[in-house]
């Protein structure tokens, strides 16, 4: 089973920061290796522009999810080529390999049909549970659906279930909870949540483009270091009065910046009282996530999205080439 994964986590001096993504897949990983699957785990990692870059290597990656499993799971010095298939000949029935960092050949990101094809050729079946990259068209997350059947990993059918049910049949009441700092990234979410919430929070540095569309003088507020880094305690009450009695609550993006105590304030409150109320909460954005996991508040909601830019995608209601090219995406 070639297995298509989404470990592209925080890695600091070697040292993985956040192994959220890694422990999200082991159900896809354990299940496979649990009916005797022979599993290639493939997964990209950073930005490396189709070169070999040594800090971004899988071998770290690897080695997390073998001590997450409790089982071997070796690591490979290439994605495609005489290496891969040795390793992938050598193996027995669940064993499990991860290759290399895709990203190191130049035609992960093209999707280039050959490469596609290479990778293919070393296993007779495709999932994608990779739901954060699901919104890029890539060899190892849509071209390679052009040479195997390709379906959809647990996490993956958990993730298009979660957010689709936002899109096509809502609970009510609905509140959604957009922050950040730029509009331009959040805008096309905004416009297809109003078709959908009955209510909707705006927080973040983005919340002043609304204020000055509103008329309001915002003075120097953006740029101001010292300044509007954070909602205030009243802006919190009032987003948590918006959430009473909601059915569900979908929040993407932090109301401050969270990465500067004390302006992590808005957002922990926030998500303290959200966690203690009755809703169904959803919450997705890298940022968001890496937040609230700071203060052991991402566990305590219902539903948090492993995807960054595709989660905003999905809920915009775009085509994710990831999702569009597997066989069971309408069954997921
Ligand atoms: C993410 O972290 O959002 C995904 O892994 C996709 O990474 P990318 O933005 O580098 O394609």
């Amino acid at each position: 089973m070639l297995v298509r994964v989404d470990f592209n986590v925080p890695i600091k001096d070697g040292r993985i920061q956040d192994d959220t993504r890694i422990r999200e897949a082991l159900p896809t990983i354990q299940e496979l290796v649990g009916r005797g699957a022979r599993v290639i785990l493939m997964t990209h990692l950073g930005r490396p522009d189709g070169q070999v870059d040594e800090a971004a290597r899988t071998t770290p990656l690897a080695a997390r999810l073998g001590e997450l499993l409790g089982r071997p799971v070796k690591h490979v010095d290439g994605c495609v080529g005489p290496v891969v298939e040795a390793a992938v000949g050598a193996m027995r029935d669940g064993d499990i390999v991860m290759l290399e960092n895709v990203r190191f050949h130049p035609g992960e990101t093209k999707n280039d049909s050959g490469f596609a094809r290479q990778l293919a050729s070393i296993g007779d079946l495709y999932v994608n549970d990779a739901f954060g990259t699901a919104h890029r068209a890539h060899a190892s997350t849509a071209g390679i659906a052009q040479f195997l059947p390709a379906v959809a990993g647990l996490l993956m059918e958990r993730e298009i279930k979660t957010l689709g049910r936002i899109m096509t049949d809502p609970p009510h009441p609905l509140v959604a909870i957009i922050g950040g700092s730029k509009i331009s990234t959040k805008i096309g979410v905004l416009k297809s949540l109003l078709q959908r919430v009955d209510r909707l929070c705006i927080g973040g540095a983005m919340a002043c483009t609304f204020l000055k569309a509103k008329g309001l003088q915002m003075g120097r507020s953006l740029v101001e270091d010292d300044q509007l880094l954070d909602v205030g305690p009243m802006t919190v009450e009032r987003f948590l009065q918006t959430c009473d009695g909601a059915a569900a609550v979908v929040w993407n993006g932090p109301l401050g910046v969270y990465e500067v105590p004390p302006f992590d304030r808005g957002t922990d409150t926030l998500a303290e009282g959200l966690a203690g109320s009755d809703a169904e909460t959803i919450i997705g954005g890298g940022d968001l996530v890496a937040a609230l996991s700071k203060q052991h508040l991402a566990e305590r909601m219902s539903f948090v999205s492993t995807g960054g830019g595709a989660t905003l995608e999905f809920l915009e209601g775009k085509r994710l080439p990831g999702i569009a090219a597997l066989l069971d995406k309408n069954h997921a």
